[in-house]
């Protein structure tokens, strides 16, 4: 849920600056630290060398703490000292997921309501203070998110105000700037974590489609039922046919800051299926237990058009989203109906559990449709993927190399992960029918290359990536800066992307 805890930047002396909490970094093995914890170290008459780093034995590894009282020797109460690991593997990705212990450590503490901190890593020869704030911002945002709007027990936030102190002028104007696009960056990734936590009696098609209305600086177009039938959309209509929710098909248009100046044209899909049952093909009670976060790639979309108003590119960008539930209800698809996709094309229907991919393609002709010139597609696609790839890092394919090159950096600059898959031509023979063009589903062996294949029917004249979300956007345990649950995985790819 979003988070009452308030982030800022101060001109101030840490050393004087009042807090209940300090938070102060050791690099692994500096045994007599310079630039900030050294000077405290000095305030203190050497606490911090002779008796934690001496005595104590901290030794700086990445993660570790150590808090200390200050018993009135400096402006705050006590010391949260953190460690950085050794200097030269320090980047600003490990100062994201570091921030998130450190606010996650802090709301443990007691009597923790304002903490300062150094820039870390913004010292001599460091990083640009922005990007140091930036990354703080980042990390304590998404550090100190939970969702516990169904807890009737909500725990107090012990947090209030977390404040980077810094005494020269210039670099708090510079962290002002990176703590700006910080907050703005977490509050996507939040705002889709939280969708992608509800649960799915809440987030429904309809429910996306409000969302999707209330958003700001976006033009807003709802199709229901009756108007995804007119436009042809056979793929999608099938599999919503077996739930009691409306499908909605979104598109969210953000018109760029100066259309004079428009240079891209893109469109990122969603898969949003509100919750997978399987249909007809049911799926056994474990296999089924998350899947209400099927619909996180629409959920990524909400949020990186969330901050369009706040980020405003100069580029056009669109977000559609084919929202249904894949349900066994009487009217449910069967196997072995045909469906007949925006473009024409048919598909036999294998496998009811392999929906996604047919909402997808009615999606993907929609958006080849309209005169864009990039596609990215986000989808909870494959089990497949998760048994690949694991919780780390995404799977991604497409069309066009360079495209999926400058995707992998965007993810990699934004601390997430991704991993190119091949679509090898070889498996295109599993997708054959043999009373339709295609079937949804081919071989098991494969299967997130397949369905790569599959959705590439419905992709013409642009350039292409899929992202295969299934393993990164929900999981099971902790993760770097994220909690057991929703993680918003693509959208600082995503934001990375339009921004580049
Ligand atoms: N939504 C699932 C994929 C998924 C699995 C997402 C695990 C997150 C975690 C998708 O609709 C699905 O059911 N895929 C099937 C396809 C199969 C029937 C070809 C799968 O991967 O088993
Ligand atoms: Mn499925
Ligand atoms: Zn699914």
């Amino acid at each position: 849920m979003a988070d009452k805890l308030e982030l800022n930047v101060e001109k101030g002396l840490l050393e004087e600056t009042p807090a209940n909490v300090l938070v102060l970094n050791l690099y692994e093995g500096v045994k007599i630290p310079s630039g900030a914890t050294g000077s405290i170290d000095i305030a203190l008459n050497g606490l911090i060398t002779k008796f934690v780093i001496g005595q104590e034995g901290f030794d700086g590894k990445f993660g570790s703490m150590y808090t200390l009282q200050t018993y009135g020797k400096i402006g705050a109460e006590k010391i949260l000292l953190v460690g950085m690991g050794k200097a030269k593997d320090f980047t600003p990705n490990r100062l994201r997921e570091l921030s998130a212990k450190v606010i996650k450590k802090c709301k443990k503490m007691t009597n923790a309501k304002r903490v300062i901190s150094v820039l870390h890593g913004a010292g001599i020869g460091g990083y640009d203070p922005e990007l140091s704030a930036r990354m703080i911002t980042e990390g304590t945002l998404l550090g100190s998110y939970t969702f516990d709007k169904y807890k009737t027990d909500k725990k107090t936030q012990k947090v209030n105000e977390f404040v980077i102190v810094d005494m020269d002028e210039e670099n708090c104007k510079k962290a002002k700037a990176g703590m700006k696009k910080g907050k703005i960056i977490a509050s996507a990734v939040n705002f889709t974590r939280d969708l992608s936590n509800e649960q799915p009696s809440y987030a429904t098609p309809s429910k996306l489609a409000e969302i999707a209305q209330s958003l700001k600086d976006v033009e807003v177009k709802v199709y229901d039922r009756d108007e995804i039938a007119k436009m042809g959309m056979g793929a999608f209509l099938g599999v919503a046919r077996g739930s009691s929710q409306p499908p909605k098909f979104i598109h969210i248009k953000y018109n760029g800051s100066n259309q004079k100046l428009i240079q891209r044209k893109i469109a990122i899909i969603g898969k949003g299926i509100c919750f997978d049952s399987g249909g007809l093909d049911i799926k056994p009670p474990s296999s089924m237990l998350n899947m209400k976060d099927d619909m996180s790639g629409a959920a990524a979309i909400l949020g990186v058009m969330s901050v369009m108003k706040d980020l405003k590119p100069s580029c056009e960008v669109h977000g559609i989203i084919a929202a249904c539930e894949n349900m066994p209800g009487a009217s449910a698809y069967k196997p072995g109906d045909i469906l007949t996709a925006k473009n024409g094309k048919t598909i036999e229907v294998d496998n009811t559990d392999a929906e996604g991919r047919l909402t997808l393609a009615d999606a993907l002709c929609y958006a080849c449709d309209l005169d864009v010139d990039e596609v990215v597609d986000l989808a909870t696609l494959t089990g497949a993927c998760v048994v690949a790839l694991g919780s780390v890092a995404s799977g991604i394919m497409g069309n066009h190399q360079p495209t999926i090159d400058k995707l992998i950096k965007c993810a990699n600059a934004g601390g997430e992960k991704m991993w190119q898959m091949p679509m090898f031509e070889d498996y295109k023979d599993s997708l054959k029918s043999d009373i339709a063009d295609m079937k949804n589903t081919g071989s098991r062996m494969g299967g997130t290359q397949i369905a790569g294949l599959f959705l590439q029917n419905f992709v013409k004249k642009v350039h292409w990536a899929h992202i295969d979300i299934a393993g990164t956007a929900y999981i099971e345990k902790p993760q770097n800066e994220f909690c057991k649950g929703a993680t918003g995985a693509g959208v600082r790819t995503l934001i990375n992307y339009i921004m580049s």
